[in-house]
């Protein structure tokens, strides 16, 4: 127990400044995290805020992600990082100031590996606590497509193909303002680039007829979209039974993007 006992006087010291009279027990009030946050980017921080009651003692402080424990501080020691943040990290003096409120791991720039659930956990003798949240690094895609061909007379073949996004999307076709069910869909990986592909033969449309592809990430507010307009010629479906593509496509690159982050 002696080599405790300066880290206890120190608790002891610091304790007296909390502002809650007559509170005892852990409490961990917030976990502040990006839910979604771009590869390649930063520097980002996971805060964990807590209170600890006047008459804790033993302070440790530990961050999981998924169940590998990255991160251990037993204050007033430097903490320890291991595992997929170790090397990542960035320390700012006033990120380990406040002992007894906040714990805050700065990541310099987030990769593919960092997505998941991250755990705070806050001990002292007499108590444990932990509260997680998720964490979801994305990709955007590199290449959104949406083509329409013709299929038969009275159908058109609709295919959107997006490259590169991770964690996998989720693709919508929507045809004069409705979206279609999501119908056959493949999914493919190809080394480091994979893509998804949707298709859906359809009747349903206008002439012309507004076709649209969404792309959403899930978990991260990411959506994106992709727009051209079918005009169906019938004139060339008379005269030419055995054209490939009685149609004029103008295609027209409207993209917008969404981001909705939520830090809560
Ligand atoms: C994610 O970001 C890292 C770090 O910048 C980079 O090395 C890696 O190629 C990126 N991965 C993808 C799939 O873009
Ligand atoms: C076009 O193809 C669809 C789907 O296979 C079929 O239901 C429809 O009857 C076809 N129309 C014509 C004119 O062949
Ligand atoms: C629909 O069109 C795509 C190319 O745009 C093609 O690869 C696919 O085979 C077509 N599907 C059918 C059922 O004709
Ligand atoms: C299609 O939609 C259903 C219900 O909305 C969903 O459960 C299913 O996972 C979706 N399939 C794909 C491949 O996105
Ligand atoms: C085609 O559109 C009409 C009008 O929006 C709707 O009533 C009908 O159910 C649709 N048919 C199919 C096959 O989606």
């Amino acid at each position: 127990m002696r080599h405790f006992s300066l880290k206890n006087l120190i608790i002891r010291i610091l304790l007296i400044f909390i502002t809650q009279p007559g509170y005892n027990g852990v409490k961990i009030t917030k976990l502040k995290l990006p839910l979604a946050v771009h590869n390649g980017t930063g520097p980002i921080e996971l805060i964990c805020v807590y209170r600890i009651g006047r008459h804790e003692n033993g302070l440790v402080v530990k961050w999981f992600h998924d169940l590998e424990q990255i991160y251990q501080w037993i204050p007033p020691m430097p903490p320890q990082i291991n595992g997929i943040i170790s090397g990542l990290t960035e320390y700012l003096p006033e990120n380990t100031n406040k002992l007894l409120s906040h714990s805050i791991i700065r990541l310099k720039k987030v990769n593919l590996a960092m997505t998941g659930v991250y755990t705070c956990k806050i001990s002292t003798i007499l108590e444990d606590i932990a509260e997680s949240r998720r964490m979801t690094v994305y990709v955007p895609d590199q290449k959104l497509n949406i083509y329409a061909d013709y299929y038969n007379n009275t159908h058109i073949n609709l295919t959107c193909v997006a490259k590169g996004a991770r964690p996998s999307p989720i693709l919508t076709i929507i045809v004069d303002g409705k979206q279609l069910d999501n119908r056959s869909i493949r999914i493919e990986n190809h080394r480091n680039y994979p893509w998804i592909k949707q298709e859906a033969i359809v009747s349903n449309y206008s002439n012309p007829a507004i076709i649209q592809c969404e792309i959403t990430i899930p978990g991260t507010g990411y959506r994106k979209r992709e727009k051209l307009i079918y005009y169906y010629n019938k004139q060339l479906e008379r005269n030419h039974n055995f054209q490939q593509r009685p149609s004029l496509i103008i295609a027209i690159t409207n993209v917008f993007l969404t981001f909705m982050f939520s830090n809560g």
